[in-house]
């Protein structure tokens, strides 16, 4: 019999920490910033709605029809079609081998929290003593022992987790690593609003600028970041989905989904602006000088802050990092999951063999990542799956299950079968229609960007 989730809010934790992320805390503020402001909400929210909760219920829906991992479910849909669910589940391949260093870098971190070790220059500190990165890419040299054994435990628990199985790892994990994760980032928000200064960083994220929303590029954006942080097309949604038992409300699960991790989201960049200002107010700057994304916003400008805590540093900085290790470990788990079972299914070999082989050979290629050049391998690793491998991805799905294979209608009747939401017209024009627009202008301005 095929594994299952034991409870529904098992499969909600475990759909959730997927979601939940590095692209909560530290892409959507600085995306949304960047966009807009306040005035990014209109382009974000019309993403959300009209693409990322549609293709939610739209994988949810397939994993729960065909009860398979992404290849498997879209070979039972057409054989010709196995090779989507096989590319989603390569760009979650390749997505694993890096994810998976960030995280050590976070684990790292949460214990240089402790005493500030990273000192006055965090920036010299990352780059420098902790990476220690070769200054051209070709001299990659040994291997960086602090990002080394930090690796080997993401990977130990990553792989032990999926060895234990749906229910007594995935679900078992993520009922855990969840609910302490909202716990510890409610602390650190509500730390962060009250520092002095925080009301100015709040006002530059939410200052709406609304003139931006006319420009195609953030429409870009927002699709952009819809699609990566609710870990839309990337298989891993039709994996979890096919352990849903029969009678599941998988519309309803798609909502509460969508919303819970959009909710994360706000409170993180509410979380990270607050801080922002409170240390543009430190540096006497405006906060505009201090926002930063992505790695560095996360162990440069985030070890500044710390040093700059009125009180309790080391437990603050501990606080952080050890949400951005949770958020990152649920996410990696279910990343990973996608090519256990593809393989396992493909191969028919047991989930114990599987992890032992496709987690092995990503934990094995993530040590490059863990080398003093491995930090231009990650670049060039997520610059490309991120530009070319995701909206792709969801383009191909979308037309190919609209208009090449035509089974938006039965999909409709399957989950109007079993949820309290009736999905109707809209539904089908959100992704026979609106979506493959737009992810099509997408991929247009990649290639004129990129190509021309
Ligand atoms: N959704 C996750 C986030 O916001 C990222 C992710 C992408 C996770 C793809 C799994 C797969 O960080
Ligand atoms: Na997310």
């Amino acid at each position: 019999m095929r594994e299952q989730w034991g409870t529904r809010a098992g499969f909600i934790l475990a759909a959730v920490g997927s979601a939940i992320g590095l692209g909560n805390i530290w892409r959507f503020p600085a995306v949304a910033y960047e966009n807009g402001g306040g005035a990014f909400f209109i382009p974000y929210l019309f993403a959300l709605l009209t693409a990322g909760i549609p293709l939610l219920i739209l994988e949810f829906t397939i994993g729960h029809k065909y009860r398979g991992s992404a290849p498997l479910s879209y070979a039972r849909m057409n054989r010709k079609a196995e090779w989507i669910g096989w590319w989603a589940v390569f760009v979650s391949f390749v997505i694993s081998t890096y994810y998976a260093v960030i995280i050590a870098w976070a684990m790292s971190y949460s214990v240089f929290a402790i005493n500030q070790t990273w000192g006055e220059d965090t920036e010299g500190f990352l780059f420098g003593d902790y990476l220690n990165l070769a200054e051209v890419p070709g001299q990659v040299g040994s291997f960086v022992p602090g990002v080394l054994i930090p690796l080997i435990i993401v990977w130990v628990v990553t792989l032990g987790v999926l060895f234990r199985g749906v229910q007594k790892g995935i679900e078992w994990a993520n009922r855990i690593f969840i609910p302490t994760l909202v716990v510890l980032f409610l602390i650190i928000v509500i730390r962060a609003v009250t520092l002095p200064g925080a009301v100015d960083g709040l006002q530059a994220f939410f200052e709406p600028n609304f003139e931006t929303i006319t420009s195609g590029s953030v429409w870009v954006a927002a699709y952009g970041q819809i699609f990566f942080s609710l870990s839309i097309a990337f298989a891993i949604m039709i994996t979890y989905s096919s352990y849903l038992p029969k009678k599941s409300d998988i519309t309803n699960n798609a909502f509460i989904t969508g919303f819970s991790n959009s909710s994360f989201e706000l409170l993180a960049g509410i979380g990270v602006f607050a801080a922002l200002g409170f240390m543009a107010m430190q540096a006497g700057v405006g906060v505009s000088e201090v926002v930063a994304g992505g790695i560095g916003l996360a162990f440069v400008v985030f070890p500044m802050i710390i040093n700059e805590f009125p009180a309790l540093n080391g437990l603050f900085g501990f606080l952080f990092f050890a949400s951005l290790v949770l958020a990152g470990l649920s996410s990696l788990i279910s990343i990973s999951e996608t090519y256990v079972k593809g393989i396992s299914e493909k191969f028919g070999i047991s989930r114990a063999k599987a992890v032992t082989i496709g987690g092995g050979i990503a934990a094995l290629i993530s040590l490059v990542f863990a080398t003093q050049g491995g930090l231009f391998f990650l670049d060039a690793a997520d610059y490309f799956i991120n530009q070319f491998g995701v909206a792709f991805i969801g383009l191909v799905q979308v037309i190919a299950i609209a208009w090449i294979m035509r089974k938006l209608n039965v999909f409709q009747d399957h989950a109007n079968g079993i949820s309290d939401i009736r999905l109707g017209l809209w539904w089908k024009v959100c992704l026979g229609v609106i979506t493959p627009v737009v992810l099509g202008y997408m991929m247009f301005d990649l290639f004129r960007t990129n190509l021309l």
